[in-house]
């Protein structure tokens, strides 16, 4: 069974298809979409190995022609350069305005090649096919593409959305434990900023994902997209209700820049550790109730996912220096940094009003464990 959560956002609507098999069929999911029986494809070298032939043979099988180019895998390849590169080959493959272009692959590819597709001829239509499960509950969905530059990340792009993501379940049994894992963090970061019943069936459910187990994990999948919908389809451009999906970001940034944005940290499995960390503040703050925090860790830990600074390894700066890389935060507002905090789980909100103090003494315990 195939669902659709559908994006009514005037004049740029579009569906997200998920369940197994799309990729085998995704001919006939992108054929309506097309001017001409003509796309070109692009994805990165590891996902091009395992996908990009299931891909090109579910086009021909529709009498479409494709043209394809892989990039190298990794957080570098979301750079001026490839962008470059992206486009250049893009203008020699002759795609013309009405044309579609084809995103395989998992985050950087869904926001190099949107970004690529918003500026080439001033906008041409893409599709996204999400290959890692953070790329299907929350990247390949709201329009955000872009690159990253020397001053920091995703600080070049722009908003365009997708004419269609096709989210493969099957996909996602070819991904490393640990990538599936950190994908997890932002699953349960929905249930955590807006749906206590959701928060629910994944205290009950998330083994049967981590497990492998297909009707779970397009339930999880789904419940996410459907809320991701919601909220872009209120605040697309991020103004007010949209930055409430960074729950656990503003701590998972300043980790990931501690932490050289490697191996050492997955982007998932900083967001997880936020998250818990969100939660402390909030109780700390009297914000939320005082066992929120642990159901938090418990849920974590359910699934074997990251929780706490401990479960980093190698050495990390001091509380003030964290703060400080806090401080260089995209989302900082008159230098005011802004935290997303919770009143319960499942109703998060966005603040200013954080007291630093309360921060630094939340990491100078949490360092204190490791
Ligand atoms: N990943 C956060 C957003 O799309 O707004």
């Amino acid at each position: 069974m195939i669902d659709t959560v559908a994006v009514p956002l005037e004049g740029r609507e579009y569906d997200v298809r998920i369940g197994q098999g799309l990729l085998g069929r995704a001919g006939a999911e992108i054929a309506p979409l097309l001017a001409r029986p003509r796309v070109a494809i692009v994805s990165d070298e590891t996902v091009a190995a395992k996908h990009l032939a299931t891909l090109q043979a579910a086009l021909r099988a529709e009498s479409i022609d494709s043209v394809a180019m892989t990039l190298p895998a990794g957080e570098g390849t979301k750079s001026w350069p490839f962008l470059g590169q992206t486009v250049e080959w893009l203008l020699e493959q002759k795609v013309e305005r009405r044309d579609v272009v084809i995103a395989l692959g998992g985050g950087v590819i869904g926001d190099l090649v949107g970004f690529a597709a918003a500026v080439l001829r001033r906008g041409v239509r893409f599709v996204q096919i999400p290959t890692s499960l953070l790329a299907q509950v929350d990247s390949s969905v709201g329009g955000k593409t872009g690159i990253n530059t020397a001053q920091g990340k995703n600080l070049v792009g722009s908003f365009h959305q997708p004419s269609r993501v096709l989210a493969d379940i099957d996909v996602l049994d070819t991904l490393t434990p640990r990538d599936f894992r950190a994908g997890m963090g932002e699953v349960v970061k929905y249930g955590m900023l807006g749906d206590a019943d959701f928060f629910e069936w994944l205290e009950q459910n998330a083994a049967r994902v981590i497990d492998g187990d297909a009707e779970a994990r397009q339930y999880a999948v789904r419940r996410s997209v459907e809320m991701k919908a919601e909220i872009v389809l209120r605040d697309e451009t991020e103004q007010g209700d949209r930055a409430l999906l960074n729950l656990g970001h503003t701590f998972c940034h300043a980790l990931e820049k501690a932490t050289g944005y490697g191996d050492r940290l997955l982007h998932g499995e900083g967001v997880a550790i936020g998250c818990a960390l969100a939660f402390d503040l909030s109780a700390r703050l009297g914000l939320c109730p005082q066992e929120d925090p642990s159901r938090v860790r418990a849920l974590l830990a359910e699934a074997d996912m990251c929780r706490d600074l401990k479960a980093i390894p190698g050495e990390l700066p001091d509380a003030e220096a964290l703060l400080d890389l806090m401080g260089q935060d995209k989302k900082v507002i008159d230098g005011q940094l802004r935290f997303i905090l919770a009143r319960r789980i499942g109703a998060a909100f966005v603040t200013s009003d954080v007291p630093r103090e309360a921060v630094l003494d939340l990491l100078t315990e949490q360092l204190s464990q490791r």
